[in-house]
């Protein structure tokens, strides 16, 4: 088969790194793909968003499949143009895609079905977001969302009442982040522990992969700016097989079956972002697509064919494939550029990848870097994944860690603490 993979940063390199072991693909592209990406696939310029450019591609290039890695591409319809030209996709259509498109949208779901779920509301207007603030907080904390796409940038934990009246005066006043804080949802803020439930469906049957601990904070103890991701980490001792069985009952089957009753079936991998609660879970959120950097620890301990199981997924034949997973530990540690998330240097020269990833069980997935003059140097905020595999959580983090150690570009700098 020849097949189209949408995106390019680390989960992208992890797709292609795992699409290429499959018997099944004859030819790999990307658009626009990444210099680890490159040594995989052919890359090809064009940008995720650009969703009419890249069904031509597939047309003209006779692509049997096109997998998606990002969530704009699939909120803006890819997976609903791909089907009008009978290819493939793997990746919901732009209805289902919604329930991370809209987080009201996702809220309504949640509540049409009593999926557990923080208490929300949801606010066209400024002012009146502004006074449900001041009563509800004198009772709890609350959280403002963005209703719309703000790539991660749009959710506000705020601490003190103050600093949620000055997240609604940016969105909705100032619209800090344009369309996307035209209505906001607001919530009551839920404490313990997130975890990330990835789940793989055609609509009715759904298939949870491991369980994967993501670091959202810039720096060691949770400390500093959230960021797109700083590492993560699988399996997880506190997931019991009782409490993911819960997540699936009472969250992941019900939205499910009231995306299909709607008229509007999920297909893909649909995310929950969960706050664990006194072995309770709570849904945070939805992503309509794998996750970065979950999808780096996740790639590599998936046993079955992604190319079968991405075609069972579409045409709705998922029970009869199943997902299977080495029961081994896996740890990724991003290398990200100084002063990431907020403004940083790229084009600098990075060292020694050749022998990290030279080290059994490691495996090194690129995000933003890019050849210049026959080096690879830096190109993004989140540089490079380094993963460790092993058979404890121990043994994953010692081998990631150690190959860290071999790689250096100037101002680089990672979380210390991943997994520990
Ligand atoms: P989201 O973009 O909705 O995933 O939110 C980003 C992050 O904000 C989540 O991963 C959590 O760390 C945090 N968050 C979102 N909603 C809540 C909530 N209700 N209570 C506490 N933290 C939250
Ligand atoms: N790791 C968070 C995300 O993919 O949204």
């Amino acid at each position: 088969m020849r097949i189209l993979l949408v995106g390019g940063g680390g989960r992208e390199h992890a797709l292609a790194w795992k699409l290429r072991q499959s018997a099944h693909c004859s030819a790999l592209y990307a658009a626009p793909g990444n210099a680890g990406i490159a040594q995989l696939a052919e890359c090809v310029p064009i940008a995720p968003k650009a969703v009419s450019e890249l069904v031509d591609f597939a047309k003209q290039n006779a692509i049997d499949l096109v997998v998606v890695g990002p969530e704009s591409p699939l909120i803006a319809g890819i997976a609903d143009a791909l089907q009008e030209a009978n290819i493939p996709c793997f990746g919901p259509s732009r209805a289902a895609a919604q329930l991370e498109g809209s987080k009201a949208f996702a809220k309504q779901v949640l509540a049409e079905v009593n999926a557990p779920t923080a208490s929300f509301a949801v606010f066209d207007d400024p002012d009146a977001a502004q006074t449900y603030l001041r009563e509800r907080f004198l009772e709890r904390p609350c959280v403002v969302k963005a209703d719309g796409e703000a790539l991660g940038k749009g959710v506000f934990v705020c601490e003190t009442l103050s600093d949620a009246l000055d997240a609604v005066e940016f969105l909705m006043v100032e619209r800090g982040l344009g369309e996307a804080g035209t209505r906001i949802v607001i919530e009551d803020r839920l404490d313990g522990r997130e975890m990330s439930l990835l789940c793989l469906t055609d609509g009715q049957t759904a298939q949870p992969m491991p369980p994967v601990r993501d670091y959202k904070r810039a720096l060691d103890g949770d400390r500093g700016p959230n960021t797109g991701g700083m590492g993560c980490y699988t399996p997880l001792p506190d997931a019991t097989p009782e409490l993911i069985e819960t997540a699936l009952n009472q969250i992941v089957r019900p939205v499910l079956g009231e995306m299909a009753r709607r008229g509007t079936p999920y297909r893909g991998v649909l995310y929950a972002g969960l706050m664990i609660h006194d072995n309770q879970p709570s849904t945070l959120e939805f992503n309509c697509r794998f996750g970065d950097p979950e999808t780096q620890v996740l790639m590599p301990l998936l046993e079955s064919d992604p190319v079968g199981l991405a075609l069972s997924t579409i045409e709705g034949r998922l029970h009869e494939t199943p997902m299977r997973f080495a029961s081994r530990a896996a740890v990724c540690v991003v290398l990200a550029s100084g002063g990431y998330p907020h403004e940083y240097r790229t084009g600098l020269p990075i060292e020694g990848l050749e022998q990290a990833s030279q080290w059994p069980d490691v495996l090194i997935f690129h995000a933003g870097t890019r050849i210049e003059n026959g080096r690879t140097v830096t190109a993004g905020g989140r540089v490079l994944n380094v993963v460790g595999l092993g058979d404890t959580l121990a043994h994953a983090r010692e081998t990631a860690y150690r190959a860290v150690q071999q790689i250096h570009f100037e101002g680089m700098h990672y979380r210390g603490d991943v997994a520990l």
